[in-house]
């Protein structure tokens, strides 16, 4: 079972480096200095039409959803978060069906790329000022600005998007956690999505 999980994050996180050149860039900067990308990484997400069902998987190989964190909701998305100890947490997220999903920029996201791939990583970092900083020199853009103030429990920013084919397709996320906060902040996360709407 754990192998199969291992081959899951191997592979799946691959494809998302080969695709993805800041997160290329910051895993080849970790593995110089001899710390490797996987310890750091704080979560994984992927964007589906149907959380439920993308989830059968995860829950079958000893991922549990995280009951204090329920379910998070947005104005047009809603996302799950599932963990394994010893594993990087899984944020699983869908639109809403009806109405309230129609200005929601995952369902056309899905259609393009599927579910079996990362929509971003999220890698922890002691302050994003700086992680920022070190990647900018490399040439590494980011979309708006950190969400969360300095001081406060979780700040996050995306990279710019990848673009395939004129079309947005996949971030890296840098995190700042503090004060042994380990959720997911509403208003922020949705900045955080919006901020890779292609304008
Ligand atoms: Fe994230």
């Amino acid at each position: 079972m754990e192998n199969s999980i291992k081959s899951f994050f191997s592979t799946t996180i691959n494809k998302y480096l080969a695709e993805n050149t800041a997160a290329r860039i910051l895993a080849h900067s970790l593995e110089k200095c001899g710390v490797g990308l996987s310890p750091l990484i704080d979560h994984c997400t992927i964007r589906t039409h149907d959380v439920e069902k993308r989830s059968q998987a995860f829950l079958e190989q000893g991922f549990e959803h995280d009951q204090s964190i329920g379910v998070l909701e947005f104005d047009s998305w809603w996302a799950k978060v599932y963990r394994k100890p010893g594993w990087p947490a899984l944020f699983i997220d869908q639109a809403f069906s009806g109405k309230r999903g129609q200005n929601s920029i995952i369902p056309e996201w899905v259609d393009e790329y599927g579910d079996e791939c990362f929509h971003h990583i999220a890698v922890v970092v002691e302050k994003i000022e700086n992680a920022m900083k070190v990647l900018k020199l490399k040439n590494v853009e980011f979309a708006g600005k950190i969400v969360g103030d300095p001081g406060t429990d979780l700040r996050q920013i995306f990279t710019l998007p990848e673009v395939k084919n004129g079309k947005v397709y996949s971030v890296l996320e840098l995190i700042e956690r503090h004060n042994g906060y380990i959720g997911f902040l509403p208003p922020q996360a949705n900045g955080l999505m919006e901020s890779t709407r292609l304008s």
